[in-house]
């Protein structure tokens, strides 16, 4: 699977995004590391905290048959559903990948085929507080 591959995976998930408050439509395909892609969309909620991001729908689908292991997730989204800039991961999602993923997790973030940009999760968290401090 090539980054541009789940990218265009993430801009097709992103096409479900259940959105009606924000308007920001946001996409994620998640690549484990066997090869299967889990994607996900942004569901929102009336009583707004109950909205999930688009990533962590796909690593809730992955983790709940029992899938731990991964090696990317692409991420596009924008508001309108216009993608016309990178939409990093927020806060809660990249501490959601740490509790599953190392360092050089891939993080793919796109703005169409023609443009994106790759990070890890070493870098897009540094410092972090992860499983290892608790177990
Ligand atoms: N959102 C995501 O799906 N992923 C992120 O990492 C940031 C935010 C969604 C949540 C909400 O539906 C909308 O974008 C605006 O915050």
């Amino acid at each position: 699977m090539t980054d541009l591959s789940l990218l265009s995976l993430a801009l097709e998930a992103m096409e479900k995004s259940y959105s009606p408050y924000s308007g920001c439509k946001v996409g994620a395909a998640l690549l484990t590391k066997e090869g299967k892609v889990y994607t996900g969309t942004n569901i929102e909620n009336a009583a707004f905290s109950p909205t999930v991001c688009a990533e962590r729908v796909a690593i809730f689908k992955a983790i709940s048959e029992g899938v731990t292991d991964f090696s990317a997730i692409a991420v596009v989204g924008g508001k309108n559903g216009r993608v016309d800039g990178i939409f990093a991961p927020c806060g809660v999602c990249r501490q959601v990948m740490r509790e599953f993923c190392d360092d050089d997790f891939k993080i793919i973030l796109g703005i169409n085929e023609a443009e994106y940009k790759t990070i890890t999760l070493g870098e897009l968290l540094p410092l972090s507080f992860s499983p290892k401090d608790v177990k």
